[in-house]
């Protein structure tokens, strides 16, 4: 389906609430997160209906390490089962997966599933599904200046830095999405939410549906991006075209321009 005009292209989530989810229900945070794994498959499925480009969830963060260590095991066995579970629909769906952070300290028939899946679905065409796993927004723009140094860069563009960033190709973040009741950005894809509208809801991220998520993408798509302009643009690249033009003009004749 060609949705929303191509307004809202990727969208990226921080699935916040599950520890207050099931603490709201005399339950161990745990349980939360168990429920809160089930609903990424709906939500994934929902983002390609809508014929999304791009989707980020962010799962597990640079600072959830500090976590129980028993909490931190039941998200890496939930990020293993849902690969078990996923992998024949994303196939079947022509979904790209990849995992965006640092795995390297995951057991490693997780890290193999995830190296397995993404290499399968390399080529997929569909929705690109992003896992932000052991990730961190501050550590990807390290690792990205890192990398060109490494290439021997002495000096560096926005678009050198966009390139060496975890997923390039999926480009910058049209809305973020926040569940439960806090707003922040958490150090998640700091770099790609430049320009992103922000949407906060409260639902705690167990009870976020569908048509929740539907209903955000529509709303969001209705509101004016002037990526700094005074009138509605498409793009940031279209705001930076019509930068350099303006700039050039009133650089070279500066009285002409009243
Ligand atoms: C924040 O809730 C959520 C996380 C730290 C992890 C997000 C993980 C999932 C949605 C489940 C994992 C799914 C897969 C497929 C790997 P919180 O515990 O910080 O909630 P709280 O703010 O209520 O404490």
């Amino acid at each position: 389906m060609k949705v929303l005009d191509n307004k809202i292209k990727h969208v990226a989530i921080i699935m916040d609430g599950n520890g207050r989810w099931a603490q709201g229900r005399t339950r161990p945070r745990i349980w939360g997160h168990v429920r809160g794994s089930s609903v990424v498959s709906d939500i994934v499925e929902e983002a390609d209906d809508l014929g999304l480009k791009a989707l980020t969830l962010y799962a597990f963060s640079t600072e959830n390490w500090s976590r129980p260590p028993k909490e931190v095991m039941t998200l890496f066995n939930l990020l293993k089962k849902f690969l078990f579970k996923e992998k024949e629909r994303i196939i079947r769906n022509n979904i790209q997966f990849k995992v965006i952070g640092d795995i390297s300290s995951l057991p490693d028939k997780t890290k193999e599933l995830i190296l397995d899946l993404e290499n399968i679905s390399k080529d997929n065409t569909g929705l690109k599904l992003n896992f932000a796993f052991g990730y961190g927004g501050r550590s990807e723009i390290v690792s990205a200046v890192n990398r060109l140094l490494l290439e021997g860069k002495v000096q560096v563009t926005e678009a050198d830095l966009s390139r060496a960033l975890f997923s390039p190709e999926t480009g910058d973040v049209d809305l973020l999405i926040r569940t439960g009741g806090d707003q922040r950005v958490s150090n998640f894809l700091l770099w790609q939410i430049a320009y992103a509208e922000l949407f906060f809801t409260s639902t705690k991220w167990p009870d976020f549906t569908p048509e929740e998520f539907r209903g955000i993408i529509y709303q969001v798509a209705g509101r004016e991006r002037r990526f700094g302009q005074i009138e509605s643009v498409d793009s940031l690249s279209e705001s930076h075209r019509m930068a350099k033009v303006n700039k050039e003009l009133i650089e070279k004749n500066p009285s002409q321009v009243q």
